[in-house]
């Protein structure tokens, strides 16, 4: 069984729903406090191993490359004024196996996995997507690489969602439990009605997949809202090899929402060591008037 090291971030969608916000920055440059999420994204994937990591990303997407490239100007500039530590912290997002690839259109998610198809080769490969962030004792790009070294096939993360909520999601219909948090499929459903919803087990950006996925996003045809929808190659690859569910348990923020942005940046900077004590001193006022 190959090793995985390699991961890929789709980051070439259009982000409508941080508009006007994303109209000339990447969505995955807006930052929690202080930190892009993207490169929170980044930094789950190098603790579960991952090596390499190529970013696909598309128009207006030229600050993601600059946020991970050196800044010569301002690494001289911190080191004369002895900010050692903001130096660092500058630095550390250099010394990582970053590979960018332009999708020239954003034919949806799907497409943007299919660029990927050379640099993945013929490993198992990891997708992250920025829209996720999640936290757990173990990261969950390591809990996917776990139970992918028992069953050397494809494993998606999946939550359990509010019923209400299948409409949002790729949703999965199980087989049958086959270990710890770990389902067989039968089937994938992107985004059903709740009234046809085969479970509350929504995938969520994180994917574990063999490289036969490529085959199969090459003949895979232009799905719901005329996007290649990743989950229609999954369902396709399901067919041919198996592909299994691990039920993520551990915390997940939503950021690809306002609200999840918004709830997240809060727990965020009441975490933060800079501004936990004063947030949390502000939201107990305001929250009297509310
Ligand atoms: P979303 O469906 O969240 O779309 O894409 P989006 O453009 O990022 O955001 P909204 O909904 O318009 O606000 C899910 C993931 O797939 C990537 C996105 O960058 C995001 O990480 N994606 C989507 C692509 O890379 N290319 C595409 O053509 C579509």
């Amino acid at each position: 069984m190959k090793p995985v090291k390699k991961a890929v971030i789709p980051a070439a969608g259009l982000g409508t729903r941080f508009l006007p916000a994303t109209k000339a920055l990447a969505k995955e440059m807006l930052p929690i406090v202080d930190k892009p999420t993207i490169q929170f994204i980044v930094e789950e994937a190098r603790a579960a191993g991952i090596e390499d990591i190529l970013i696909v990303d598309g128009k207006s997407k030229r600050s993601i490359e600059d946020h991970f490239d050196s800044n010569p100007e301002l690494e001289m500039a911190l080191e004369a004024d002895g900010k050692m530590e903001k130096l660092k912290m500058v630095q550390e997002t250099t010394d990582i196996n970053l590979y960018f690839i332009r999708q020239s259109k954003p034919r949806g998610l799907g497409d943007a996995v299919l660029q990927a198809k050379a640099f993945v080769g013929d490993e198992p490969f990891v997708v992250l997507l920025g829209d996720d962030m999640t936290r757990d004792n173990v990261p969950l790009t390591q809990q996917l690489i776990d139970q992918y070294k028992k069953t050397g096939e494809s494993t998606l993360a999946v939550v359990k969602v509010p019923h209400n909520d299948t409409q949002k999601y790729g949703v999965i219909d199980p087989m049958e439990k086959v270990g710890e948090d770990l389902y067989q499929v039968q089937q994938f459903v992107e985004k059903p009605n709740p009234e046809n919803a085969p479970s509350d087990l929504a995938i969520i950006g994180r994917y574990l997949l063999t490289p036969e996925i490529f085959e199969e996003l090459e003949n895979t045809k232009p799905g719901k809202g005329g996007e290649i929808q990743l989950t229609d190659a999954i369902d396709s690859l399901n067919k041919r090899q198996h592909v299994y569910a691990h039920e993520f348990k551990g915390r997940r923020y939503d950021i690809g929402s306002k609200i999840g942005f918004l709830e997240t940046s809060i727990e965020f900077g009441l975490e933060h060591p800079e501004t936990g004590a004063e947030l949390k001193a502000y939201i107990k006022k305001i929250a009297k008037d509310l």
